[in-house]
């Protein structure tokens, strides 16, 4: 089939090269010309593994071209998939539609046949009929025009995964015809047993925006456990691993720890919260604000543990911090947990030196302050504390006693909970994480080592350093 994807970030161009991979005809487009460039060279324009492959191939094939001339595309196919952004509103919690409706406003009065509009950014419940009649006003006379949704579910790292081998496909449609159209456009997954939701337009954006809602909600569940095990001595990892034995619940998205940051989660469950409000029902979603919130004092409790780490004082004291990005196998640092804490150091003057594999031009631009390092020595060199913010693997594989010969101090703040804690221990770390004691209590014995938490980072609740502590200001 011939078709179009227009906006090519993270979505349509893993969308394009994954349509024209399964065999179909892609042209992508985009107004950003450097963005078209790149990708018409077989260049992706940000990090996600597998996806320069995957373009080389099918542009090296001839099914997959770039341009960026809606007329072109409006020519080329009857099919047009909507990738473009939706981020949140500047001035509230809603959706920004203005890239979908520029979309439409620009596609319609282009359009000489028939055609199946098919969005698949994320978008508030209500929006595909709004669009539709937006289309149908700017459509040449005896044109007729479509607008489907079909939304997207895919991960940031594991996006090609996601999109050749969805868990499920959700469409909405309005006719027999456009539900016919996309199971062509999606034959091949179907006859790999991919499960197809077809629905009403409405429904379709509902699915997205609910998923995300739900994942959302299952973090901030167990991040809000972890505060209560900060205040009892009880171990948020082998509680998410019980509570995650339980099918029905299951331990996926149960990761304590810094909680979720990115261009999707939080920004979508704002934007359900606003939508939910027009609606006459933001009392159903209330509790949205809640998750946001539980989300938001994981940062502010990174910080506080790092104060009360560092006795104290933050002022002209080293840090290195492990990871930029919102989550690893991305160079994504849209509002990143990791530069939010990250910032908030800099900004009680500590001295901050940030490693990160694949984010650092991004976060460079993203926050002045820290110094960039490029190795991950090099950033903790004579570190009084390593911060471990995002969990890419290879940070998973550092020698701890090797890491401990680098530091001032060897003090690490686990913020993700993945690193082996008794190794760290055993070469003479000191290691804390949220939601896990900060030592390793003998069998049946919690309550003996129960921690406390400093309340706030606020200047007056400064801890001072603990009496004993080995490690308090102690230059290596
Ligand atoms: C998310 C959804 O998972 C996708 O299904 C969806 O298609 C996408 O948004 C979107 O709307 O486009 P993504 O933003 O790539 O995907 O990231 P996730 O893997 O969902 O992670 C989000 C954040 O949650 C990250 O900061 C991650 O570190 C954090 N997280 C995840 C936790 O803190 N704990 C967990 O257990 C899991």
């Amino acid at each position: 089939m011939r078709l179009t994807v227009i906006g090519t970030g993270y979505l349509g161009a893993v969308h394009a090269a994954c349509m024209a991979d399964i065999g179909h005809d892609v042209l992508g487009v985009d107004t950003d010309t450097r963005k078209i460039e790149a990708l018409a060279a077989g260049r992706a324009p940000f990090f996600e593994p597998g996806l320069p492959e995957i373009l080389a191939r099918n542009i090296r094939n001839g099914r997959l071209r770039f341009t960026t001339s809606l007329a072109e595309a409006a020519d080329f196919a009857d099919l047009h998939f909507v990738c473009v952004g939706t981020p949140q509103r500047a001035d509230s919690l809603a959706a920004d539609l203005c890239h979908v409706e520029a979309v439409v406003d620009g596609l319609a009065p282009l359009l000489t046949r028939d055609s199946l509009v098919v969005g698949k950014s994320t978008v508030p419940v209500g929006t595909a009929r709004a669009l539709s009649r937006r289309m149908a006003a700017r459509l040449r006379p005896g044109v007729d025009s479509e607008v489907a949704w079909n939304p997207e579910f895919l991960r940031e790292g594991f996006a090609v995964q996601d999109t050749l081998t969805p868990d499920r496909l959700v469409v909405g449609v309005t006719s027999p015809e456009a539900d016919r159209m996309l199971r062509d456009v999606y034959a091949p997954m179907l006859r790999a047993g991919v499960p197809y939701v077809s629905t009403d337009p409405a429904t379709a954006e509902l699915v997205k925006v609910a998923a995300n809602s739900f994942l959302a909600t299952k973090i901030s569940f167990i991040n809000a456990m972890a505060e209560v095990c900060d205040a009892s001595g009880a171990d948020v990892v082998t509680l998410a691993d019980a509570l995650g034995h339980d099918t029905r619940i299951g331990r996926r998205f149960l990761s304590a720890g810094l909680g979720f940051g990115g261009g999707c989660l939080p920004k979508d469950i704002r934007a359900f919260l606003a939508r939910a409000e027009e609606l006459q029902v933001g009392e159903a979603v209330s509790f949205l604000h809640e998750i946001d919130r539980i989300n938001q004092r994981q940062r502010r409790r990174t910080v506080d543990l790092a104060f009360q780490l560092l006795g104290g004082t933050l002022a002209g004291r080293r840090i290195a911090v492990l990871g930029a990005t919102f989550k690893p196998d991305s160079d994504d640092v849209r509002d990143s947990p990791a530069l939010a804490v990250t910032e908030q150091l800099v900004d009680l003057g500590a001295d901050l030196r940030v490693h990160d594999p694949e984010g650092l031009d991004n976060a460079r631009v993203a926050l002045t302050g820290p110094v960039y390092c490029a190795d991950v020595m090099e950033a903790c060199k004579d570190a009084d504390l390593v911060l471990h913010l995002t969990e890419w693997s290879q940070y998973r594989a550092l020698d701890p006693v090797a890491l401990s010969e680098v530091v001032r101090a060897p003090r690490m703040l686990d913020a993700r909970n993945v690193l082996d804690q008794a190794a760290w221990r055993g070469a003479g770390w000191q290691l804390r994480a949220l939601g896990r004691p900060a030592h390793v209590p003998p069998p049946g014995q919690g309550d003996a080592l129960r921690v406390t938490i400093p309340q706030s980072v606020a200047p007056a609740a400064c801890a001072a350093p603990a009496p004993g502590d080995p490690l308090s200001g102690a230059p290596k």
